[in-house]
């Protein structure tokens, strides 16, 4: 095992990228291998990938799946790496109207929906931080729509041509809005209307969002997520979701996140 890397020793502070499942980044760690001054620091039982994507020096990390997960792994990329930004790309079931399976999904603002402590606080309100909404940095976000934005003009087009994606039937459209996120996989019609009653402005639900929003927000960490709309929480996403893990998700990952990090270069030259 080698130790984490103090701050103080990169040139800049790296950007922590994480997902929650593998196949969601199997893409970036490949590209990402082939940095020869890639180093992997097991921590918590989790890989971190420390090296350069596209010339920014990154930390390429899996959270696994739920709130404490995100959490504690966000809390690691900000004291251990010293990451000074942070970036979640994965997956999510389609709540809003408009969404549909291969859609992305920037997140504006995110919530946990799961929190509830009432009566001692308002349902969805954050204990003792007095909020139940955590806005993503607007300059990140900018960034990250465009990149998802180019991608689905410019790249998607030809992938869907070449891969003949079945669950990607129309031409994908990019939103920007709530993320509403839970320790609960919703795939139910009634689960579904039932969450959507309770919070009506949510495009998209899934299970880490709101908890790296949480602790970047405690530690004033500026971050940014992306999610894929990889099914439509109803009783169709059992099967919806694993196809599109295994064929789809990574490609969005990668594609979007390279031009981000490209952009990122520019915007820094
Ligand atoms: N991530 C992807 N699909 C999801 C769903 N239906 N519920 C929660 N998280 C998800």
């Amino acid at each position: 095992m080698h130790s984490p890397v103090p701050s103080s020793d990169a040139s800049r502070k790296p950007l922590g990228i994480v997902a929650a499942l593998p196949q969601e980044i199997t893409q970036l760690i490949a590209e990402l291998s082939l940095d020869p001054d890639l180093r992997v620091v097991t921590l918590g039982r989790r890989d971190y990938y420390v090296g350069r994507l596209w010339q920014q020096p990154c930390v390429l990390t899996l959270a696994r799946i739920g709130k404490v997960a995100a959490a504690t792994t966000a809390a690691a990329l900000i004291h251990e790496f010293g990451v000074g930004a942070m970036l979640f790309t994965g997956v999510a079931g389609g709540l809003g109207a408009a969404l549909r399976v291969g859609d992305i999904v920037v997140a504006e603002t995110l919530m946990q929906h799961d929190m509830d402590a009432s009566p001692l606080f308002p349902r969805h309100q954050i204990p003792l931080l007095a909020r139940d909404r955590f806005d993503s940095c607007a300059l990140l976000t900018r960034r990250l729509t465009r990149a998802a934005t180019d991608f689905v003009e410019q790249v998607l087009p030809g992938l869907r041509a070449h891969h003949g994606w079945t669950l990607v039937r129309h031409a994908p459209q990019v939103h920007l809005g709530l993320i509403a996120s839970g320790d609960q996989f919703i795939a139910a019609a009634d689960t579904r209307a039932t969450l959507r009653a309770a919070v009506p402005q949510a495009l998209a639900v899934e299970m880490e969002g709101g908890a790296i929003a949480q602790v970047c927000y405690e530690y004033d960490v500026p971050f940014a997520v992306m999610r894929t709309i990889s099914d439509s929480a109803d009783d169709a996403a059992t099967v919806s979701f694993p196809l599109f893990l295994d064929e789809v998700a990574s490609v969005y990952s990668y594609g979007v996140i390279r031009r981000f990090l490209e952009m990122t270069e520019a915007a820094e030259v």
